[in-house]
This record gives structure tokens, sequence and C-alpha cells, in this order.
């Protein structure tokens, strides 16, 4: 017992030492865009060798082209030095300013803070960064043509960004006049025709439509009808008319723009036998020609047997109704706490605010300490779920305070915004304001939250070594403090 006494003593600095990671006063307002400019001698680089061959395009293909290319969502093409070229001093002011609303790629997770871990980020590095920004002040050269990168090829397949799906659900067809108000309401339900439970490991929805490809448009609010959807599904009843409450399971909202959804490793989610998606609530808008559409669910599966390790679903984090947002003022927060009533291990964050929000951070609050966990830009034409890899994902003991902080910039210089001389309260309209972390968590066990975090601490190089999800990971076993509670 000595020896253990002597152990807790040593451990006791650790445990309480005052890891407090405040966010820092952070002015979030859309005037003070503060770009993020690096110097590429840093890298050893010389600024004047930068080319388009060499540095840029590697970058461009990574990360950028996926959408801008022929038929893909942006607006313009970067497949080639000829294309890309005159857009480098555009390129280089929507890349630096990196994390706020309006930065290319529209992927906002703040770099200086928080967790960095997440699935399918395509975000730049300080390096890609100073080497555009060198590029474009030295003239965006292109270099030797013969060290670009071979084209990227993509195929009619790779329209489904994470694959060939399993199974596509069709929709039913929806009809918009050229003008008209905004319609929201039940479009019905889609049969998915299963034999035998099945779980999801990713699904990704599109909509269809018979707006010629070639529009030109530089809103995607010409392209589509469909502004956003929330659907879930279930068995369906014996006359097929709706699908049983007690079975239903809900699923990521679909949005215009926003990615698709992969489930992590354990908590695949379940589409049942017999099961149908019920399209609830779709929110259809006008784009200025009559247009017909549909949506496509793009859906594949884990093998058939498989089986999640986490089936219960953690709390959501948000307040729709209370929120009160004042006319033309930069920097307006508003908060929410939630006290887990589980261990809870976070798997994806998912800031959903509307027209004024600009950023939102997630904070774990746990006994004196403060943990950011991340804090992320807003920008209410791109909604973007951030996933995190399973090993960095936040692991949070019962009792832990989640605490969102929104900020809302209702001034002039927010473009999103209709008018900013409105006081404006919680809506479904984007003029109203929501304040939800659509992401989500599952609840662990005991033995569940032990066995993450010894995975945890495995990969850790020492005891210096931190997870700024994971305040327990380093706290005593908890057999050992029963044992001195018995000493
Ligand atoms: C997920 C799709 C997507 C990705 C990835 C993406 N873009 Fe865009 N980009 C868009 C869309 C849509 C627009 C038009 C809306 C806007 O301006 O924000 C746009 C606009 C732009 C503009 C502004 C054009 C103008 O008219 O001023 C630039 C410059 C740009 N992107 C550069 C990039 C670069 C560089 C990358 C990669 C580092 C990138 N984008 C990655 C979809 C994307």
């Amino acid at each position: 017992m000595r020896a253990r006494k002597f152990l807790a003593f040593l451990l006791f600095p650790v445990l309480f030492a005052p890891v407090v990671v405040f966010a820092q006063a952070h002015d979030a307002s859309v005037a003070n865009h503060q770009p993020h400019y690096y110097d590429v001698a840093d890298w050893d680089i010389q600024p004047t060798d930068v080319t388009y061959a060499d540095h840029i395009a590697p970058i461009l293909q990574r990360s950028c082209i996926q959408c801008h290319r022929p038929g893909g969502g942006g607006p313009m093409s970067f497949m080639s030095y000829e294309e890309v070229r005159p857009w480098a001093p555009v390129i280089m002011y929507r890349t630096a300013i990196r994390d706020r609303m309006g930065a290319m790629p529209p992927w906002y997770v703040e770099k200086d803070i928080g967790i960095d871990g997440f699935e399918s980020d395509y975000s730049l590095s300080d390096m890609d960064l100073a080497m555009i920004q060198a590029w474009a002040r030295n003239g965006a050269q292109r270099g030797n043509p013969d060290n670009e990168p071979a084209p990227v090829v993509f195929s009619d397949s790779d329209a489904w960004t994470v694959g060939e799906p399993d199974l596509i659900l069709r929709g039913p067809d929806v009809t918009r006049p050229p003008i008209g108000p905004d319609w929201w309401g039940d479009i019905g339900l889609v049969e998915t025709g299963l034999s035998e439970d099945r779980y999801v490991r990713s699904i990704e929805v599109r909509e269809f439509n018979d707006v010629p490809a070639d529009l030109d448009s530089n809103t995607v609010g010409g392209r589509y009808i469909f502004h956003h959807m929330t659907y879930t599904s279930g068995i369906l009843s014996g006359d097929g008319s709706y699908v049983e409450q007690d079975s239903r399971v809900s699923w990521p909202i679909h949005e215009v723009g926003r990615n698709a959804d992969v489930f992590s490793e354990k908590a695949g989610r379940l589409l049942q036998a017999n099961s149908a998606l019920h399209l609830g609530a779709a929110h259809m808008h006008s784009n200025g020609r009559e247009t017909t559409g549909h949506l496509e669910f793009g859906i594949t599966f884990f093998p058939v047997g498989y089986e999640p390790a986490y089936t219960r679903r953690g709390p959501r984090t948000g307040n729709g109704v209370d929120v009160d947002i004042v006319p033309n003022k930069a920097n307006q927060q508003i908060h929410n706490y939630v006290v887990l009533q589980q261990h809870t291990k976070v798997m994806a964050f998912e800031p959903h605010l509307h027209a004024p929000g600009v950023r939102m951070c997630l904070e774990a609050i746990w006994g004196h300490n403060n943990f950011t966990l991340n804090c992320v830009g807003y920008d209410h034409n791109w909604v973007k779920q951030y996933m995190y890899k399973d090993d960095k994902a936040p692991l949070l003991p019962k009792g832990t305070i989640l605490h969102t902080t929104a900020y809302m910039d209702t001034t002039t210089s927010n473009p999103n915004l209709a008018d900013p001389r409105n006081w404006a309260g919680g809506g479904r309209r984007s003029v109203s304001n929501m304040f939800i972390d659509l992401g989500y968590s599952v609840s662990l066990t005991e033995e569940q939250f032990q066995a993450e975090m010894a995975t945890r601490r495995a990969n850790m190089k020492d005891r210096n070594d931190y997870d700024v999800g994971c305040p327990l990971c380093w706290a005593p076993a908890v057999e050992q403090s029963v044992a001195q509670g018995n000493d």
C-alpha cells in the first residue's frame, strides 16, 4: 500500500496541475479577418523558385479540383496552368483567410487551438499557404511543364465522393415553379427493399434535376431546388403507409453543399429489413426556372454480420429556441452547457448556425479544467461536418460539462445577412437563428471508456505527451483510488 500511496502522491501534481486552455478573447468579426501570411524561406525554399509545376499543381489536385473542374461545384476550373493563372491573387487571398467565412478550401477548423485529427481533412498546411503566397507574389510562374503531375481523371462514379454505393435509393420527383415562396414539408417514403438488417458505413445525398449542366450560375442557388432536408428511417408499417415510431433511426441532415457522412467503424448506423426512409421535412426553393428534381441516397454498408461496438447516442448540444441576436453588432456570443450523464466519445463536430453565424467553439469543462476541443469558423453558404479520427475523438468522462459558444456578426460586413438592421430570434429560416452542434457522440460503458483510454495511452510517447480531448487519460486507475480509500 505504501508504494501505491507514494505513486498517488507523485500523480497528484500531474492530475491537478491547472491545465487551463481558455478560449482566447477572440475577434470573430468579419470586418477583421486576419489573413495568415507566411514566409516560404522558413521552409528553406527560395520564394522565386516556387512554380505551378513543382509546388502549386499538387496542392490544387489534393484540395481544390474535386470542385474546381468542369461539372464540379466550383465556379471555375483549376485543371490547367492557363485556367489557374489569372486567379493567382484571388487564390492567395481566399486561402490566406484560412478558417474564416469565404475561405478556400471550405474547411474552417482553426489550426492554432484544439484537436488536430479529422477524417478527410483537405485543408492547407502553413507550408502550402507559404508556397501559394510566394508563387502569387512572384508572377505565378509555370515552371517546367514536364514536372506537372499527371492530370487527375474523373470518372462518373467519382461523382459519389465516398465511392460506388452498394445501394442507391431514389426519392420522389418534385417540381418547383420558377418563382415562388419557399416550401417546407413531407415528401413521403422511400422503401429500401432490404430483406435483412444492415449497418451503414456511409451515406451521401445528391440532387439530380433538369437544370442544364452548363448553366452559367455563380451560386449553388441557381442549380438546385432542395435547400435541405431532415429525414429518418425505420421499419415499414403493415400497410406500408408509415414507419414504426419505435424503430426510427435518424440520419445526418441533407443540405446543399454539405459533405457525405462516413460513420465510424465502431458506430455504423442501422437500416432494418423491410425499412423505408421517411423524407419528413424537405425545404424546397425556387431557383428562377421551372425545375423538376429528386434526391438520390448513395449508401455503402459494413459487411453482413458486422455489429457496432457503440449503439447509444450521446446528447445533442445547442439551443434552437432562446436565441436573441441584436442588430448591427459583431462578436455576439451565445452559450450552451450540457452535463454529460454518461462517459461520452464525441465522434463529429458540426456547427450549425444561420446567416449571422461566424464561429463556434466546443469546450469540455472537467473539474476546474477547461479544454478547448475545437474552434471552427462558420459560413452559412457551407455546412460542414468535421469527423474526428478514431484515435483523436474527445473521450469525456461523465460529469464533464460540454460548453458550446457561438459567435455572431450582424454588421454590414457579413455578406450572408439579408438585413443587418433587424433583431432576430430562433427559427427555422436562415434569416432567423439556430445554434446547434449537429455532430454526434456515443455513450460508453465504464469498460468501453477504460479500453478507449488504454488505447489512447498506448499511443502516447510518455507522461509529458498530452491529449487535449482526454482529460482522464493520465488519471490513476479507479481500482487504485478504491484500494486507497480502504487503506
Ligand atoms: C467543396 C468544393 C470546393 C473546394 C474543395 C474548393 N472550392 Fe473554391 N469555390 C467553391 C465554390 C462553390 C465557390 C463559389 C462560392 C464562393 O465564392 O465562396 C468557390 C470559389 C472560389 C474562389 C473565388 C472565386 C471568385 O469568383 O472570387 C477561389 C479563388 C477559389 N474558390 C479557390 C479555391 C482553391 C485554391 C481551392 C483549394 C485550395 C478551392 N477553391 C477548393 C468550391 C470549392
